[in-house]
């Protein structure tokens, strides 16, 4: 199938003009392109500067400093540029999001359109550049023994796609599809450097120049003629990753197999009603459910339900792609369809009647597209029937557009309308905080402060935005200098990793990638609202700060190569901040006038310690957790008791109503001397208690079986921070981390050192869980102290106190 690049909308599209200069980088194989180049006349590209280079896992250190170097080559700053190009892959996934994060930075910081291409076209045309001519073959490197294959003809007129949408395969795969296209093709790509030999064996035509297929940032430029439907809005540019993560296809194979029935449980039905209205791909065990909520829904309309035997075999087929709603596994909606060439063709958005009006169909419709992109797919196409006017507005209002009608589809005088939508869907965010989409369809532009707006902003000092990118919430404050939190946005992914039981990594990283834009407009809003005005531009900004560590590197570095992106584009400083010392300084929004030295105890999903905090900056651990951070524990036994994720909070609530006595589980190092905590022990023997009532039939009583864990992790926390606070002499014990959000705990800690007259500082419980108001407390602290970073920081996921 060909591309045909007039069938993009050129209203909406991004046109380049002669004369204007545009940056180009691309991190998504080991050699980093950065350039500046301007566009010609005659739509040709002319460098201006370049500094590409072989640099395997360093974009992150050194993608900035090659930007800024680049621009001082070609003698011009942000300013004097048009926009950003970037490769967004398929390549390596995290080389791509650090080009795509640390590009969408720098859109912003200069108020710049950005563009994304594919690199597989990308190569083609460095190909063509370097004076390859007839039918090629791309292949690129996907990593075990995979690549990214693509197929295009090169003639002195320029260039042609050939192949569809961006996809993965088996190098053997590869071969065979381009046996089946029965051509002479010379073969380009760094696949070849792994498998040059192979494609040699199996008859082709290879080059062995890697000069020659390696991406350049004029051919990044060229490659803009093949991206389809693009605003230049720094929000819609996504990775290309042509495949979900591991989790979820694993988590696909599995939903093909029965699921053993959930652990049966009593108590409290209130508590958990609020867990009500859930989302996971469909298994094998809702087919049935499906096809009875298929058949009530089709009762009026004019063409036949399918089977549960149908929905069965669509699980069974590649590239279909299923979802379902349910309330307390109750199915209340379902939609799915198939992939096709370069797009998802939706086969049926069903929803219970009685769950009408709730958003079911849309975020259905949100959850099986998103799929598809991830599968590299680039639009949604689907058919209604000409008189159901509620579904035709509902796909008008997330971006559909009707393309066309097919006469009698549904029998005589019914017909099909055609709709269709490019990917991602735009989803209307409204009073909800910014969700890890593309989130809106204007890009912020530069204000124009009022002169009483911007005395306001004078008055408020150098101002601070900080980022918090470290686990699974995407968070931006920004802190003034009077030490007031002037906004705070936190946009967390919890319904994205809820199903997993924990935090997926990888799906924590994409999620940064698509939320950080909308998270970093939001907080300008916010900023701009406080001074009264639109929004706070870039150069209103002192300092960028933002988490380095400890935390998922793969998180992390999404929010630092943003941070740096717009902290150079901004011309503002930058300050990399310790995560841990965010949980620490959280406290200060309690007790304003906290004053070390005091004991603070950090529990949270990824740390468990006792710190001896003798200064701000000075910090002696005293013990950690020799294994499972309590967070964490909380966490598995609530993934045991089928219960979702975060376990914390629901655990929190059921042990409200339960005995804490019920159940005795043991209490690991309590009596040791030291400041070690152990949890795994606990957790195995809650979950050894469950699979015992299991078997032996007994329904388990959550809020006792709550408490009674509660009850066993409360005391050794307790006990070993009495102690700490004891041998230390200090007067005051602070909490940080998501646990310390924990009422039961909180409540034990208040006791029990009320009784020394010790002072008690909690954080708000917005400020335990993992937010960026902490992460600017610090930043403000560190500016103070002269403490900055410069642009070759890295995530650093060990970092210690
Ligand atoms: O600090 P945080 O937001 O992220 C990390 O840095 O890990 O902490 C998240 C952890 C999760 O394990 C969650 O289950 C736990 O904090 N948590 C709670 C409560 N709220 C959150 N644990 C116990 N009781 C709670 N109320
Ligand atoms: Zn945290």
């Amino acid at each position: 199938m060909r591309i045909d690049v007039n069938m993009v909308d050129t209203n909406t599209t991004y046109t380049m003009h002669a004369g204007e200069y545009y940056l180009c980088i691309d991190s998504s194989t080991d050699n980093l392109a950065c350039a500046i180049v301007q566009k010609n006349q005659d739509d040709s590209f002319k460098l201006i500067a370049q500094n590409d280079h072989a640099c395997a896992r360093q974009a992150n250190v050194e993608l900035v400093e090659s930007v800024n170097a680049t621009l001082a080559e070609a003698q011009c700053s942000y300013s004097d540029l048009a926009g950003i190009i970037v490769g967004r892959g398929p390549g390596s996934f995290t080389g791509v999001r650090i080009g795509v994060a640390c590009a969408k930075g720098i859109a912003c910081g200069a108020h710049l359109p950005l563009l994304g291409v594919s690199v597989l076209d990308a190569v083609a045309f460095a190909s063509w550049e370097a004076g390859v001519r007839g039918d090629i073959y791309v292949v690129q490197d996907a990593m075990r023994h995979e690549v990214y294959p693509a197929q295009y003809c090169l003639s002195d007129e320029g260039v042609v796609r050939i192949s569809g949408a961006e996809h993965v395969c088996k190098v053997d795969a590869c071969i065979e599809e381009i046996h089946q296209a029965h051509k002479d093709f010379y073969v380009v790509g760094n696949a070849l450097k792994k498998y040059q030999d192979v494609f040699v064996e199996a008859g082709f035509t290879c080059c062995d120049n890697s000069n020659i297929y390696t991406v350049t940032g004029k051919s990044l430029a060229y490659a803009y003629e093949f991206a389809q439907m693009q605003t230049g809005d720094p929000a819609l540019v996504l990775p290309i990753y042509t495949r979900l993560s591991d989790a979820e296809e694993h988590e696909r194979i599995k939903l093909g197999r029965p699921v053993p029935k959930t652990v049966q449980t009593t108590g409290c039905e209130e508590v958990l009603a609020g867990r009500h209205l859930q989302y996971r791909p469909l298994s094998l065990n809702d087919c049935e459910q499906v096809a009875t909520l298929e058949e009530k829904a089709h009762k009026n309309t004019h063409h036949a339900p399918w089977s549960a035997k149908l929905f069965q075999e669509e699980l069974e087929q590649t590239g279909h792609i299923w979802w379902v709603a349910h309330d307390e596994e109750k199915i209340v909606g379902f939609a799915g369809g198939c992939l096709i060439d370069d797009a998802i063709e939706i086969y049926d958005v069903c929803v219970d009647e009685a769950y009408r009006r709730q958003g079911i169909a849309r975020t259905l419709l949100e959850r099986v597209t998103y799929d598809a992109q991830m599968f590299g797919k680039t639009r949604v196409l689907l058919e209604v029937e000409d008189d159901n006017k509620a579904a035709q507005a509902l796909y008008t209002s997330i971006g559909f557009t009707q393309d066309g009608v097919r006469k009698d589809y549904y029998g005589a005088h019914h017909d099909a309308y055609l709709f269709s939508a490019h990917l991602p869907l735009v989803c209307d965010t409204q009073e909800d905080l910014p969700r890890p989409q593309a989130s809106r369809q204007e890009i912020q532009q530069p204000c124009q402060h009022a002169p009483e707006v911007q005395k306001r902003i004078d008055e408020a000092g150098k101002l601070i935005l900080a980022i918090e990118s470290s686990c699974d919430e995407t968070a931006m404050a920004i802190i003034d200098e009077h030490k007031n939190i002037i906004a705070n946005v936190v946009s967390t992914q919890i319904d994205f990793h809820a199903r997993f039981g924990g935090v997926v990594p990888e799906i924590a990283s994409r999620k940064h990638t698509e939320a950080i834009v909308g998270v970093y407009e939001q907080v300008m809003e916010q900023a701009g609202a406080y001074f009264g005005d639109l929004h706070l531009n870039p150069e209103d900004l002192y300092a960028v700060a933002v988490t380095q560590g400890p935390g998922l590197v793969g998180a992390l570095v999404i929010g630092i190569a943003f941070a740096k992106g717009l902290a150079a584009a901004a011309h503002t400083k930058l300050i990399g901040v310790n995560h841990l010392e965010g949980h620490l300084f959280a406290n200060l929004f309690e007790t304003p006038d906290l004053e070390p030295p005091f004991i603070a105890s950090l529990i949270s999903g990824g740390h468990t310690m006792l710190v001896h905090v003798k200064d701000w900056g000075s910090y002696e651990v005293l013990g950690q957790t020799l294994d499972d951070a309590v967070g964490e524990a909380f966490d598995k036994v609530a993934k045991a008791l089928g219960l979702g994720y975060p376990g914390g909070p629901i655990i929190s609530r059921l042990a409200e109503k339960g005995n804490p006595k019920a159940i005795t589980f043991p209490r690991a190092m309590l009596h040791s001397k030291d400041y070690a905590f152990s949890l795994s022990g606990l957790k195995t023997a809650v979950i050894t208690y469950i699979n015992q009532e299991n078997q032996a039939g007994r329904p388990i009583n959550l809020p006792d079986l709550a408490a009674s864990f509660e009850a066993a992790v409360i005391e050794v926390q307790v006990k070993k921070a009495l102690r700490a606070q004891e041998e230390t002499g200090v007067s005051d014990f602070c909490v940080g981390g998501g646990v310390a959000a924990n009422p039961q705990l909180r409540q034990a800690y208040e006791k029990a050192f009320a009784k020394r007259a010790v002072r008690v500082t909690e954080p708000p419980l917005g400020a335990c869980t993992d937010n960026a108001a902490m992460i600017a407390r610090v930043a403000y602290y560190q500016l103070e102290k002269n403490n900055l970073s410069d642009f070759r920081m890295d995530a650093d996921p060990n970092m210690s106190l």
